[in-house]
């Protein structure tokens, strides 16, 4: 489906549905529109007071419109109260309208960009209405002989009124497709089964990325990652017939806007058993997608190169398998990572954290003005959040703040969980530094306060748990089924806040 924005004037004949978005204060009346005339309005609002349309947020009606020349029907999108509207509410509502046509067989549909004019520039709203759109409508469906979802739908036009607005509203378009396209790249990585996607298929994905966007990329083989100390992917990596890579993706800024790179960290565990800690069969299945972090890692570096951000960010993904061989870890076995701690493994289900240490660790090199880590890390946090919200924890207060709305602008949700001191006693080991597991309960935070061992390099750090939000297990406003590519739209955000 190709996505065009137009003036309304200029718009190309007649669109098969018409979206047009309604407030609730305007009780049923359409009051912006580039589209509708006076009588075209009447019309369309003498059928919705029959229907008792109220606005709400998601609501939707469908209306044939034989009184258009420009649209063979109207889909009229609640958009709730002023005062709550949000650009979720947008990217919600086109999504809805493009399932609407989707079902309804069209070739085309034109968004009415005026009607949904309120709090936000027409740029705003076009980025989002694209962005609902395109993660809305993706599927993952290459391993289906016959695609389950038929694409009738062949373009979709948004329309607004001012000649002088094109420039904004296109630039939006453009910005919100690499973004999109990005999500869905991460989202294509982890819907992959983990036969095919083991950690030298992943990395070889990240470096064809890498070079068809011009991002540098280096992978190191097993042997480096021995060479250089990486005790955590060693032995989570050692139960499997398929080694570990570490990937390092880095975007080429000719004038940075900070000397320091932001380095980001993601976890990628291409398939996690638990190791000789095993775990129950029960949905073991769900954890192909143990490497949503790196995933969405690499799915970020890809739009930053794209948006050709002006500030330098370096990504850095570990990538085990943890199967339960015969050379595989112990309980009890105790390590020593990157940067010289050492850790008694007293789970080996407890494995993320464990490549994140040297991952955490290797990150130092760079002297981050800011490390963030992302992870499907602990069941707990998937208990705590459930698919809300995901974890936020870290050092840096007004940093956390940051990472949280930069998340709140791009329509992902973060929520803190506290480091307190107190939790370091819980993960204390008896006969190394530390244990991979807590004494007694906070599985999340103590989760946390284990990376930060190996983050304490840096001045503002942040890890993002992302168990409850990595992947849906049902279809969301936003995403099918399968992983979601949560965490791309909010690095994009990140890196954003720190330009101008
Ligand atoms: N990948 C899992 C965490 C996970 C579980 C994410 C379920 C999403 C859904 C992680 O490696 C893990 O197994 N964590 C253990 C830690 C425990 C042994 C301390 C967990 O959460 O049970
Ligand atoms: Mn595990
Ligand atoms: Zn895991």
């Amino acid at each position: 489906m190709k996505i065009e924005c137009r003036v309304f004037k200029e718009s190309q004949g007649k669109s098969e549905v018409l979206v047009v978005g309604c407030f609730e204060e305007n009780k049923g009346h359409l009051v912006r529109s580039a589209v509708l005339d006076r009588a075209a309005k009447k019309e369309i609002e003498k059928a919705l007071s029959s229907k008792k349309f109220e606005a709400k947020a998601d609501e939707g009606f469908f209306l044939p419109a034989p009184f258009l020349k420009s649209a063979g029907s109207v889909f009229v999108v609640g958009l709730g109260k002023k005062e709550k509207y949000t650009l979720e509410r947008v990217r919600r509502a086109a999504a809805k309208a493009l399932s609407q046509a989707k079902a309804m067989r069209a070739s085309s549909m034109r968004f009415d960009l005026e009607s949904f004019f309120e709090k936000f520039s027409l740029g705003e709203l076009a980025g989002a209405a694209v962005e609902g759109a395109r993660l809305a409508g993706y599927r993952f469906e290459r391993y289906k002989s016959k695609p389950n979802s038929k694409q009738t739908l062949k373009e979709a036009e948004l329309v607004f009124a001012g000649e002088k607005n094109l420039p904004v509203v296109g630039k939006a378009v453009r910005e919100a497709e690499i973004v999109s396209e990005a999500v869905c790249f991460a989202r294509d990585l982890a819907n992959e089964p983990a036969n095919v996607m083991t950690p030298a298929h992943l990395a070889e994905a990240a470096k064809k990325m890498a070079s068809a966007n011009g991002l540098a990329c280096r992978i190191l083989g097993k042997e480096e990652i021995k060479r250089l100390g990486m005790g955590g992917v060693l032995a989570v990596s050692q139960g499997s017939v398929n080694p570990p890579r570490f990937v390092i993706l880095e975007n080429k800024v000719p004038k940075r806007v900070h000397p320091k790179p932001l380095v980001l960290v993601g976890k990628g565990i291409t398939f996690d058993t638990g190791g000789i800690s095993i775990k129950p069969s029960n949905d073991m299945d769900k954890m192909k997608f143990d490497m949503c972090g790196a995933a969405a890692v690499m799915g970020a570096m890809k739009a930053i190169a794209d948006l050709k951000l002006p500030v330098k960010v370096v990504g850095l993904t570990p990538l085990c398998e943890n199967m339960p061989g015969s050379t595989a870890q112990r309980p009890g076995d105790i390590i020593r990572c990157l940067n010289g701690k050492t850790v008694e493994v007293l789970n080996t289900d407890a494995e993320g954290r464990l490549i994140l240490a040297d991952a955490l660790s290797y990150a130092a090199r760079y002297k981050p003005m800011a490390l963030v880590d992302i992870a499907t890390l602990t069941g707990a946090c998937a208990v705590t959040f459930g698919d809300v919200v995901s974890g936020l924890m870290g050092t840096d207060a007004s940093f956390l703040e940051r990472v949280r709305k930069a998340g709140e602008k791009a329509g992902e949700r973060f929520w803190e969980l506290p480091l307190y001191e107190e939790y370091g006693e819980f993960i204390r080991g008896t006969y190394a530094d530390i244990q991979n597991i807590s004494k007694k309960s906070a599985g999340t935070i103590t989760a946390g306060m284990f990376l930060k061992e190996f983050a304490d390099h840096a001045s503002s750090w942040a890890h993002l748990d992302v168990a409850g939000t990595a992947w849906a297990d049902s279809a969301k406003p936003l995403s099918p089924v399968g992983a979601t590519g949560v965490g791309v739209r909010l690095f994009v955000e990140l890196v954003k806040s720190y330009i101008e």
